[in-house]
């Protein structure tokens, strides 16, 4: 009889903590507020509003960890509120641009009713912690990352709100970014009436909507046996070691990978203004090696690296729960790498995942734009090959090497080489992942 009555005590107590402490939470971030005064020294490009929101936000991240570790405390004598009991799984599509992830996502996204999907909504986080010096704090961008995640998780929207701008009002929002990019925000169930006159940039495409209204998100959501979101933000995975620590959360990280010469030069296209230093490079066919430019690639190859290694050692909090996959084999075998993907996760493969992995990877080259997601993934794959300059590839392997040999990518010693299709770049290599 008492066991009975305890665990349900043990959460009552719990939830009373967590809303002590968020009430302290609105009065720190309102003391902050109140103490700004219009005279406020604003940085160039960010509004003194934003400003103040981002100390504000930042101020209620370390209230909101300390108030989750003390939960999960009182939780990990209860077995019964982990989440592994009820079968729910919270899928982390963890990549960095130009990988294909938003290709990658859509197996998710597609998945169908099961599934709660959302497509970077770490975006707005970034944007709202942008220094003037264009980057952010990575440390505190980290810790932003992981307690927007963590609530993303559990259905909650109400910290991702405080980083929207401008913010949400009764949590509705016409700015949320992408949004029709997650299926699970344009249903019938998520699809507030239609309203003249409001501008949303990201309507949905699939039905006409109102602006988000994130309450109906949220109760979509917590009726949703699984949740997945794609994000190219987040850099170590080992700042999302209390994600797996979470007994409300059963986290599956995908890191998604590519060979950094074909990120590079797709780079170079979308991204064209940011890369124009490249271009002139590859016009001149000459690289100062140790421009930032060139440092910053190579910070981005040992970031990914680094998460990598740290995933395919397999340390105990990550067991079966880390799967690396290279976009070049999802292009090459779409289908069966969803198999394993789906697999890995523990999700029903459905039908119309297969449906929509056989309709896109066979499409024909006429839809393809810049963020398309529809390509004859095979032919893709390579087409950097033509479009690279060999000098370029070049620098990519001096300072990416070690990266270019973790995952399995050759490294080419000519332009012959290089644009020779009949030989492979790409070695076969199996991470497991059990
Ligand atoms: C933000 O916080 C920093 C220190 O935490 C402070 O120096 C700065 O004045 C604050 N800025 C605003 C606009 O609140
Ligand atoms: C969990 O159980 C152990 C042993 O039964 C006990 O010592 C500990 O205090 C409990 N922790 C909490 C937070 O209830
Ligand atoms: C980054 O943020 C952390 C905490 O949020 C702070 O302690 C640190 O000083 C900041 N670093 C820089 C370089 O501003
Ligand atoms: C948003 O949805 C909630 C939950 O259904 C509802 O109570 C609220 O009135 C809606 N807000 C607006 C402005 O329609
Ligand atoms: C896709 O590209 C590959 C390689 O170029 C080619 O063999 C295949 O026929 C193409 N498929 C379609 C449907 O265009």
């Amino acid at each position: 009889m008492r066991i009975k009555y305890t665990i349900p005590v043990v959460f009552l107590v719990a939830l009373v903590i967590i809303e002590k402490e968020s009430n302290i939470i609105s009065r720190v971030s309102d003391k902050m507020a109140s103490k700004q005064t219009p005279q406020t020294p604003v940085q160039p490009g960010v509004s003194s509003s934003a400003v103040r929101r981002q100390n504000a936000s930042v101020a209620s991240l370390g209230k909101l960890s300390s108030a989750v570790t003390l939960m999960n405390r009182c939780l990990d004598n209860h077995s019964d509120y982990q989440a592994t009991a009820s079968g729910r799984k919270h899928i982390l599509l963890l990549a960095t641009t130009r990988t294909g992830s938003s290709f990658v996502g859509e197996f998710f996204n597609q998945q169908g009713d099961n599934m709660f999907y959302l497509f970077e909504p770490l975006w707005h986080v970034e944007k709202m912690l942008t220094l003037e010096t264009g980057g952010t704090n990575a440390t505190a961008a980290a810790k932003a990352y992981r307690e927007v995640l963590r609530q993303l998780f559990l259905c909650d929207f109400s910290l991702l709100e405080s980083f929207i701008d401008p913010l949400p009002v009764d949590h509705i929002t016409a700015s949320l970014f992408r949004r029709e990019s997650s299926s699970s925000l344009c249903r019938e169930a998520v699809c507030s009436p239609f309203v003249k006159g409001v501008f949303e940039r990201y309507h949905c495409r699939s039905r006409r909507c109102g602006p988000l209204n994130l309450t109906l998100a949220s109760e979509s959501c917590l009726r949703k046996e699984h949740r997945a979101i794609k994000s190219v933000r987040v850099r170590q995975l080992e700042t999302l070691r209390p994600l797996v620590e979470d007994r409300r959360l059963d986290v599956k990280f995908i890191q998604l990978v590519r060979d950094p010469r074909a990120v590079l030069a797709s780079r170079m296209v979308a991204f064209a203004a940011k890369y124009k230093n490249w271009k002139q490079w590859a016009t001149d066919g000459d690289v100062p090696i140790d421009d930032d430019e060139v440092k910053k690639l190579k910070g981005n190859c040992d970031t990914i690296r680094m998460s990598a290694k740290v995933g395919l050692k397999r340390p105990a909090w990550l067991r079966g729960r880390y799967m690396l996959v290279r976009y070049e084999d999802i292009a090459r075998f779409p289908m069966r790498k969803a198999g394993e993907m789906y697999k890995f996760t523990g999700i029903p493969f459905t039908p119309q995942v297969k449906a929509w992995i056989l309709k896109n990877t066979r499409a024909s080259k006429e839809t393809s734009g810049v963020y398309s997601t529809k390509k004859n993934s095979s032919e893709q794959v390579e087409k950097w090959r033509f479009t690279l300059p060999f000098k370029i590839a070049q620098v990519v392997q001096e300072v990416c090497g070690p990266t270019l040999t973790l995952f399995g990518y050759k490294s080419v010693t000519s332009k012959e080489m290089l644009m020779d299709k009949s030989i492979s770049l790409i070695e076969d290599k199996v991470f497991d992942f059990l």
